[in-house]
Order: structure tokens, then C-alpha cells, then sequence
């Protein structure tokens, strides 16, 4: 399962590999140059851009990992992580958004701003790559949170790059993109009354939301996932129909031609919110967990000078939405730079993905005279699929010409072969090209133009 959210962690639960812990002792020791960016492992630390991070018993960040740096897929117009994140800020068009903050961040901003103990899990050498003791490749957007706070914005949005260990497969990958959304309503100077009525005043301008979804939904407040010390329900419970709202629509603009779409909420922990929720949605017989969100601590606002506030936040995973979206099978292929990939999406839209071959085509051209009788592409195209089955790509009409004496009509047609899942050999093409052209030759009644 592709972990979009790992904070919900409560301290006692572990989460040692030994598999893990053995990378990370065979990265110390190499020194090493990533190509054509700004990062160096040297013997005294590891060095990106212009700054170095000395080494000590915590370093474990991969040459591998770092050269991810400067690919920033949410900034991709065409990749499907940049058309879903610029989707998502413009749903929520009135939050301020930040897109291009650093990965490297310290431990404080990762972790000790957000309320998380020093023993929690989720802070192990296992589960994360560390520069050194106070400096971490962001684990999560919500790093985040307190730049976004000191910004003045009341409404904002931080999307990113963001870096746990974990196995590679289809669907893990070390790298991920997340984006996190906060809003608060400030109390200053003013009474509950007033910040109820904001909430609710901002909740009544939302659009409804549309038919085409089901939301299961039957969590409450309750002492397992508390009010906070400080919050009155008066205030939280618009808040969280605040939050609730804000979300499902959010899900319904992306989904907006799923005609069956189920959404489900259930309760969570995080150390920086409460009470705190996991959102789900329905897809191919199984809940996907999408985001995390919930209540922001009150702590947290105390540290971004926001004592009176009272505020919601999510984290969301962008990569499990854009497999769905997107139809896409495999995590790694947001990664690559084959024009096959990128070239099939647009800016803005959501588009089923069109698998290809990862490997060369074979390209055949076949030339020749027609009979006298009609002629229909579609029938030759489904002679030469007879002949060569899943091994053709493509058929296609590269030349049409009529003899000014003869009045004969020569047509030329292009044929790629290409394997799904394998090379193929040029002497096993032209074996089947043979006999495209004679089953060609036989069924149609054409006059084959050259012999090879
Ligand atoms: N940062 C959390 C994670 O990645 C998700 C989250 C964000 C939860 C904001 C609550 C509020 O696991």
C-alpha cells in the first residue's frame, strides 16, 4: 500500500526493518558526485548547493534519493502530479500558495514544531533520510506549516516533494508529492459568537455539493478523538463542517466525471490536530486512503503567534489520486522522461493514460500496385494484426500515388512492430513482414511493388 500518511502513529507502535538499516550503512560510506546538480558527498558531510551538512551517526541520505532534488514533478505542467496540484489550488482559489519551499528542512520543522515526541516512530532512521541529527529531507508538507502561518495568509496551500523510506515497486516509491492546506479563523479581540459566524458565513458562499457522491460518514466527537483543552463544541463543530465541506467538494472537482463516487471518513490520530480524520475514497472494489486531516492543535497556532485562531489542516498524497485519475499502473512512470509519457498529458486535464512499450520499434514499409476493386484501409489494417497480432503498434498511410500513364494507384503503408515486453529482432520482423506480404498479396489481390 502506497503511504500517503504516516504521523497518525501513536508511540507504541513500532516500525524497525533491519532490511532498511542495511542501505543506509552501505550509503555512508560512499563518496560520491550526483550528475548535474548541486550535490556532493564528501568526507566531512554532504554538501547541496552551497551548503554542506557535516556527518554524524544519523547520516543516511542516498546519492539516489538526492539526485530526486531538482525534479520537482508538482511544478511539471504536463506531468500528472503538477495538473492534479494546480486542479486542487484551483478549487481552493482563494489560498495563498507556496510550491517551492526546500525538502531539506531541520528535525524542529519536520517533527518538534508539529507536536510529534521524540520517541514517536515516525521519527527512526528507518523510516526517513537524514543529513545529520537536525537535518532531514522532509517526511511531509506539513513541515510546513509554521512558514505558512508566518506568511499572514489565514487561507494557504504548500505542495512538495516529500521523502520516506520505503520499498520500490508499483506502487512505492521513496519520493512522493503531497499537499497540505490550512485555514484558521482568527478570534482576536473578538467573541466565539464572531468566529462562528465566520465559519459559517464562509461555509454558506460554498457551492453544494453534487449529486454524484455518496459520503459514509459517521464519525463524532468523542473522547477518543477529543475537542482539544481550549475549543468549546459550539466553535469546533462548524469548523469540522467547514473542513468536511471543504474536502469533499475538493474530491468531487476532481472526481467530477466519476459518475459513482463513494467517499468515506473514519477517525485518525495525528499529534498536531485534533480530533483528527482519514478520508477514503471507494475505487475497483477497495478504500483508498487519500488524505489525513483534522483540528489544528491549538500548541501549534500558539507557535505561529496565532493564539486566538482556531483552524483546520490536510495532508494529502498526490501520486495514489493521479494513479487513479489518471488510470496510471505504475508509481515509477511519473518519473520518466520518455516523451511517450509526458507527451500524452495537457495542462489542466484529466486524461486516462495510454500504456506503452518500453521497448525500440521495428519499422517496415509495404509498397503496391491495387487491383482494379475497392479499397479499405480498416481491412488491410486487420490483415496485417491476422498476421503479426499484439507485435503491431501502428499501420499507417505514408504515400498515395496514381501513374500518369497506367492510371494504377500505388499505395505505401508503415508498419511499426513493437513488443510489449520484450526486444525484437530485426530477422523475426522481416519473417513476419514476409507474410503480411503475401497474406496481403493472396487476400487482396495487390501487385507487390519490391521484394524486401
Ligand atoms: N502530514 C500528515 C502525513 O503526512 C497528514 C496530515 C496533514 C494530517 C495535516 C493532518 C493534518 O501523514
Amino acid at each position: 500500500m502506497l503511504r500517503n500518511t504516516l504521523f497518525r502513529l501513536s508511540s507504541s507502535v513500532q516500525t524497525h526493518d533491519n532490511k532498511r538499516r542495511l542501505v543506509t550503512i552501505v550509503c555512508q560510506q560512499s563518496w560520491y558526485s550526483t550528475k548535474n546538480s548541486g550535490v556532493e558527498f564528501k568526507a566531512s558531510g554532504v554538501q547541496v548547493n552551497d551548503k554542506l551538512y557535516d556527518r554524524d551517526d544519523w547520516t543516511n541520505v542516498t546519492p539516489s534519493v538526492l539526485a530526486k532534488l531538482d525534479r520537482k514533478l508538482h511544478l511539471q505542467e504536463r506531468n500528472p502530479i503538477g495538473i492534479i496540484r494546480q486542479l486542487i489550488e484551483g478549487h481552493f482559489n482563494d489560498f495563498r500558495t507556496f510550491n517551492d519551499l526546500s525538502p531539506v528542512v531541520t528535525t524542529r520543522q519536520n517533527f518538534d514544531d508539529l507536536l510529534i515526541p521524540k520517541d514517536h516512530p515516525s521519527r527512526t532512521k528507518s523510516d526517513n533520510y537524514y543529513f545529520n541529527k537536525d537535518t532531514v529531507l522532509r517526511a511531509h508538507t506539513s513541515a510546513h506549516q509554521l512558514e505558512g502561518l508566518a506568511s499572514g495568509a489565514n487561507k494557504f496551500l504548500i505542495s512538495g516533494d516529500v521523502y520516506r523510506r520505503d520499498e520500490i515497486d508499483s506502487s512505492h516509491y521513496p519520493v512522493f508529492h503531497q499537499i497540505e492546506g490550512l485555514a484558521y479563523f482568527d478570534g482576536q479581540s473578538k467573541g466565539e459568537a464572531d468566529v462562528v459566524a465566520a465559519i459559517q458565513a464562509d461555509l454558506e458562499k460554498a457551492k453544494p455539493i453534487p449529486s454524484n457522491i455518496e459520503i459514509v460518514d459517521d464519525t463524532i466527537i468523542h473522547p477518543g478523538n477529543p475537542l482539544q483543552g481550549r475549543h468549546s463544541e459550539a466553535v469546533v463543530t462548524p469548523l469540522v463542517a467547514h473542513l468536511k465541506h471543504s474536502i469533499n467538494s475538493m474530491i468531487c472537482h476532481l472526481f467530477a466525471d466519476e459518475p459513482n463516487l463513494k467517499v468515506r471518513w473514519i477517525e485518525a490520530y495525528f499529534p498536531f490536530t485534533s480530533p483528527s480524520y482519514e478520508v477514503e475514497i471507494y475505487y475497483q472494489g477497495e478504500w483508498l486512503e487519500v488524505l489525513g486531516c483534522g483540528v489544528v492543535q491549538q500548541a501549534l497556532l500558539d507557535k505561529g503567534d496565532r493564539h486566538h485562531a482556531v483552524g483546520w489542516a490536510f495532508g494529502m498524497g498526490l501520486e495514489r489520486l493521479a494513479m487513479v485519475l489518471f488510470g496510471i499502473p505504475d508509481i515509477r512512470l511519473f518519473w520518466s522522461q520518455d516523451s511517450r509519457f509526458i507527451d500524452q498529458f495537457t495542462p489542466g486535464q484529466i486524461k486516462k493514460f495510454q500504456a506503452f512499450s518500453k521497448y525500440p520499434p521495428c519499422i517496415k514499409d509495404i509498397s503496391f500496385w491495387l487491383p482494379p476493386t475497392e479499397w479499405h484501409d480498416n481491412n488491410f489494417c486487420e490483415t496485417v494484426r491476422g498476421v503479426a497480432g499484439d507485435l503491431v503498434e501502428n499501420v499507417k498511410l505514408i504515400d498515395d500515388f496514381t501513374h500518369s500513364k497506367t492510371n494504377k494507384r500505388s499505395l505505401c503503408y508503415r508498419i511499426t512492430y513493437r513488443s510489449m515486453d520484450r526486444n525484437v529482432t530485426n530477422d523475426e520482423i522481416n519473417e513476419i513482414q514476409e507474410k503480411v506480404r503475401s497474406t496481403v498479396e493472396q487476400d487482396f489481390g495487390v501487385e507487390l511493388r519490391e521484394k524486401k
